[in-house]
């Protein structure tokens, strides 16, 4: 891209001649002060080219008229900016075609905002070419290939100039909130599914999943996540998985009485969520047709996503951070304790559980009333089965 690095080589004057030129000069005699703030704290470590460009664009309120009404926001908020995965990028990364010799053009042809971001989103794929091949087949390239322009493109997802590697499951549910309550007419305890299985674990068939087993705290009822600044679940992670080849039950449950060290903190437990074994995949989204609802893909015994597990905590960016684990470690009596948030999955170990699902499922009204006698009943088999093997116990 040696082009784009113009940018970053634009001399002081002409930057200035073009400050005294066009509508920007009335923006900084509008807002001075917010010219300034543009500039503070984290956008100050940005090139120089970068901060000629928020010399204009890092000022609220600026935007370009399309016609018939119609505006595009020109406004870039660089500590945003700055702070993303992007930052260190540099403006021109993206923006390859802006030369400031001749920027900005006042004949520049934009129709509508909409059809800008659809037809910029295509830069991600310069450099993100995995995810573009995996998106390409999904029911929203689908559409938007068929004309339906709300369907969303990367930037939709993922944002544009604040891109952080937070999960985008959250933007799901901003455009799909309508369609949560149909989940409710087909499977039992939507709302608890919702929470434990990602949306792409049932919307990717094609995708690989598998079982993540995260830190909970149950008497608070959230997700435990990893404090800034004090990573050590990944520390200790590593140092309980001693012939690093994943955590065994027994390097589980040292790891667990180390996490639940300090007596005085809330018990931390382990809580199963169905996610993808890669991040990427969760871009092969089929149509509603194709998604899983076969109760069995996971509720059975030796299910696909009970084959490969995780050990994780939230990250302090959103991320989980993952330790590899064993899959015995599911069906080990030595789990029970760590793992009795996680009970209801017939891929685990219960063969009675999975007749109970059965029976609560066909039951159908009954299932939620029938869950908790059914933990408790699950519960009581599986403490006397973890007496039942004092053997394993051995070193514990
Ligand atoms: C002198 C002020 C100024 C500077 C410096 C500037 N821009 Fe602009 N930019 C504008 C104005 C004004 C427009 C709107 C032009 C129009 O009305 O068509 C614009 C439009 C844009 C657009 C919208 C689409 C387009 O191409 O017109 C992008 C993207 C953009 N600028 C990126 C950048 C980048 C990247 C830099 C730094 C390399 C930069 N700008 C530097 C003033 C500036
Ligand atoms: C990771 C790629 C990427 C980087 C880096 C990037 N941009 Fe953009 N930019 C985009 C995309 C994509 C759009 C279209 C945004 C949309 O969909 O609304 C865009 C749009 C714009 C626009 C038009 C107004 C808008 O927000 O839609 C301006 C102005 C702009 N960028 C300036 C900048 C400046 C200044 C920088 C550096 C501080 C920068 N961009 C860095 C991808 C990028
Ligand atoms: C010039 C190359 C380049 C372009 C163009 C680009 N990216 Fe990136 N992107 C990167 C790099 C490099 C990273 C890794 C940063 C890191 O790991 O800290 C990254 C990271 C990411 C991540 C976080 C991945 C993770 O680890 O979770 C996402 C999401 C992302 N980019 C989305 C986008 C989107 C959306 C666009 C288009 C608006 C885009 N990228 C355009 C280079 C690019
Ligand atoms: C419908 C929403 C959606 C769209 C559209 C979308 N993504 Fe994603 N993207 C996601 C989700 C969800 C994840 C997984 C996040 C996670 O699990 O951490 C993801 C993950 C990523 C990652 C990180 C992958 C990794 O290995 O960690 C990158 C990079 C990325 N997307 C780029 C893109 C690009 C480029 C496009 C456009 C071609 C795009 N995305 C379109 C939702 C979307
Ligand atoms: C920016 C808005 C937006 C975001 C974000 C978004 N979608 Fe969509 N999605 C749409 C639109 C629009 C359609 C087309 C709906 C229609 O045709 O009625 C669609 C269609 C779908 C369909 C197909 C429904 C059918 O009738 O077959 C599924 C499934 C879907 N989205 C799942 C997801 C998932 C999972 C995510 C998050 C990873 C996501 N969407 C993120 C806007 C969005
Ligand atoms: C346990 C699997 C599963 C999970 C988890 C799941 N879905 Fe679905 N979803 C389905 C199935 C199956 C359908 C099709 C139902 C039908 O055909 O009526 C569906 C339907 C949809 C539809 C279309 C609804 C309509 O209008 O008929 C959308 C949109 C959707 N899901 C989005 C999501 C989002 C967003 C998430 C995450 C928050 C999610 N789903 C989580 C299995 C799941
Ligand atoms: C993609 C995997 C997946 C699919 C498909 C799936 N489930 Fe589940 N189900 C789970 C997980 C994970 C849990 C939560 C386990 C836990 O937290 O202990 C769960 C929990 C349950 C529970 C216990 C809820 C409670 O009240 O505690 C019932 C009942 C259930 N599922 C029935 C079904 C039925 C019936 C279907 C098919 C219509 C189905 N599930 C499809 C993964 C799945």
């Amino acid at each position: 891209m040696a082009g784009s690095r113009n940018a970053n080589t634009i001399s002081a004057a002409v930057f200035h001649r073009h400050l005294v030129i066009g509508v920007v000069a009335t923006f900084f005699a509008l807002f001075p002060g917010k010219f300034m703030a543009a500039e503070a704290a984290p956008a100050d470590k940005l090139s120089d080219g970068d901060k000629s460009c928020l010399g204009c664009h890092g000022t609220e309120g600026m935007q370009k008229d399309l016609g018939g009404g119609k505006l595009l926001s020109l406004h870039v908020a660089g500590d945003d900016f700055a702070k993303s995965v992007h930052g260190a990028n540099g403006c021109a990364s993206c923006h390859a075609d802006i030369d400031l010799n001749s920027h900005p053009q006042k004949t520049k042809n934009i129709s509508s905002s909409r059809e800008y971001s659809i037809a910029m989103a295509k830069v991600c794929a310069g450099c993100h070419a995995e995810a573009q091949n995996e998106s390409e087949t999904s029911i929203h390239a689908t559409l938007l290939a068929k004309g339906k322009q709300s369907a969303p493109v990367c930037t939709d997802c993922h944002g544009s100039h604040s891109v952080t590697p937070k999960t985008a499951y959250d933007t799901c549910v901003g455009c799909h909130n309508a369609a949560m309550d149909a989940h409710a007419k087909w499977l039992p305890n939507a709302g608890l599914h919702l929470e434990v299985v990602s949306c792409a674990a049932c919307h990717a068939p094609t995708a690989q999943r598998m079982v993540d087993l995260r830190l909970y705290d149950g008497a608070a009822k959230k997700w435990v996540s990893e404090k800034e600044g004090l990573p050590q679940f990944e520390k200790w992670a590593r140092a309980a998985d001693t012939d690093a080849n994943g955590l065994d039950a027994l390097e589980l449950r040292k790891l667990m009485a180390q996490i639940n060290h300090d007596p005085a903190q809330p018990e931390k437990t382990l809580r199963g969520r169905i996610e993808l074994r890669t991040a990427v995949q969760a871009h092969q989204l089929s149509d509603k047709a194709n998604a899983i609802r076969d109760c069995a893909s996971c509720h059975r015994q030796g299910a696909e996503p009970f084959q490969n597990v995780s050990i994780s905590i939230v990250s302090a960016d959103g991320r989980p951070l993952r330790h590899k684990a064993q899959k015995e470690v599911l069906s080990s009596a030595l789990s029970v304790d760590s793992l009795r948030e996680f009970y209801a999955v017939g891929g685990t170990r219960s063969t009675l559980l999975d007749i109970l699902l059965v029976l609560a499922t066909l039951g159908g009204l009954s299932v939620p009333i029938g869950h908790q006698i059914l933990k408790r009943i699950v519960q009581k088999q599986l403490e006397r089965e973890a007496q039942a093997k004092p053997d394993e116990r051995g070193g514990a």
